[in-house]
C-alpha cells in the first residue's frame, strides 16, 4: 500500500475523528487538525495508541478566523513538503441569531465556506507536488433545504436563519468544489481532484454549537436511529484512498457512490458568483 499524508480538518470529535483514526489505521500519515492543543493532542496519542501507527500529526487552528487558517497553512508547508489528501471535515450549524466572527464574518459561511475554501488554496502547492492528490469537502444533504439563495447576500444579513445558514453554506461548498475542477484544469494540475459528500446522519457532536433547543432535543431523540461516527466516515475514506476514485472528480458523493445534488438554484453563472465571492473574501490572506 502507498502511505498517503492526510490532513482532516475538524478530527478531533465525530465523523473527523473516526476518519483518521480508520486512515491511521490503515497505515497512513496522518496529520490530526484541532483548535485546542490538549484535547488534539490527547486524540493524537489515542489514534497512534489504537492503531500502532505512531505516523500522526498534529496541527492547530480556530477556523473561525481566516488569519489563522493562513497561519496554519504557514506551519503546514515548514513541517511538511507533500499533501496527498486534503479533508475539509470541520463544520457546524450555529444558532437562532446571526454571529459574526472576530474578522466580521457570518460564523457559518466562515466555518463551512470560507474557511475551507481558504485552506484549499493555499495548500495548493503542496498537493500539486503529489502524483495524485485529492480534495475531500464535507457537504451534506442539507445542501437541498428548500430556501432560496440570495447570492447578493451570501453573508444572510438580511435574512438569516440557522437552516438556511448551514444549508446554503453546504449548498455553496459543492458549487465551488465543482467549480476548482475547473480552475485546477486551467492551471495544469488535473492530477489533483475535488470531490464533495453527504455523509450520512450521523450521531456524532454536532448541534452542539447551536443553542437552539429543538435541534440538542432532536439529535438527542434521533441518537438510537443515527449511523455511527464510524459509518459516518466511510464515504470520507473511500473519497480519501479507493483507487476506484482514482480519477473522479468534480462529483457529490454519499452511500460510497456518485449522488445527485440538487440542481435547483444551480447555474455556472451562480456558481462563478460564489466562487469569486469566496475569493474577495479569502483574498487578504492569499498572499505571503
Ligand atoms: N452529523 C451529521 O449527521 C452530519 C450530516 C451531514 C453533514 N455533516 C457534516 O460532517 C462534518 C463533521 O461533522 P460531525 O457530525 O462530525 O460534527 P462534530 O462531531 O461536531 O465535529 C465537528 C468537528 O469540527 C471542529 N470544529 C468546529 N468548529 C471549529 C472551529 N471554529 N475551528 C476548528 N475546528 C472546529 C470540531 O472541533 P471541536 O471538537 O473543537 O468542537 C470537531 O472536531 C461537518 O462538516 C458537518 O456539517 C454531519
Amino acid at each position: 500500500m502507498e502511505r498517503k499524508t492526510i490532513l482532516i480538518t475538524g478530527s478531533t470529535n465525530g465523523i473527523g475523528k473516526a476518519t483518521a483514526k480508520a486512515l491511521a489505521q490503515e497505515g497512513h500519515f496522518i496529520i490530526v487538525h484541532g483548535r485546542d492543543k490538549l484535547r488534539t493532542q490527547a486524540v493524537c496519542e489515542e489514534i497512534k495508541s489504537a492503531t500502532g501507527n505512531n505516523n500522526v500529526d498534529m496541527l492547530l487552528a480556530d477556523l473561525f478566523l481566516l488569519s489563522d487558517v493562513k497561519r496554519m497553512a504557514i506551519e503546514f508547508k515548514k513541517k511538511y513538503d507533500r499533501l496527498d489528501v486534503l479533508i475539509n471535515n470541520a463544520g457546524a450549524v450555529f444558532g437562532k441569531d446571526r454571529e459574526t466572527t472576530k474578522e466580521g464574518l457570518e460564523k457559518t459561511m466562515t466555518l463551512n465556506l470560507f474557511a475551507p475554501f481558504l485552506l484549499t488554496e493555499l495548500l495548493l502547492d503542496v498537493l500539486a507536488k503529489s502524483p495524485a492528490a485529492r480534495i475531500i469537502n464535507v457537504s451534506s444533504a442539507a445542501h437541498a433545504i428548500r430556501s432560496e439563495p440570495d447570492l447578493g447576500d451570501i453573508q444572510l444579513e438580511k435574512n438569516y436563519s440557522f437552516i438556511r445558514a448551514y444549508g446554503l453554506s453546504k449548498l455553496y461548498i459543492i458549487w465551488v468544489t465543482r467549480h476548482l475542477v475547473a480552475e485546477l484544469k486551467e492551471k495544469g494540475l488535473e492530477h489533483i481532484t475535488a470531490n464533495s459528500l453527504h455523509p450520512g446522519v450521523i450521531a456524532s457532536e454536532f448541534g452542539k454549537s447551536s443553542n437552539i433547543k429543538f435541534v440538542s432535543l432532536l439529535t438527542k431523540l434521533m441518537r438510537p436511529f443515527l449511523l455511527t461516527r464510524e459509518q459516518g466516515a466511510e464515504t470520507t475514506i473511500y473519497l480519501a484512498v479507493s483507487k476506484d476514485v482514482e480519477n473522479v472528480t468534480g462529483k457529490y458523493f454519499a452511500k460510497k457512490k456518485v449522488a445527485k445534488e440538487s440542481i435547483k438554484h444551480y447555474s455556472p453563472e451562480n456558481e462563478k458568483i460564489v466562487w469569486d465571492y469566496c475569493k474577495k473574501i479569502v483574498e487578504p490572506y492569499l498572499s505571503n
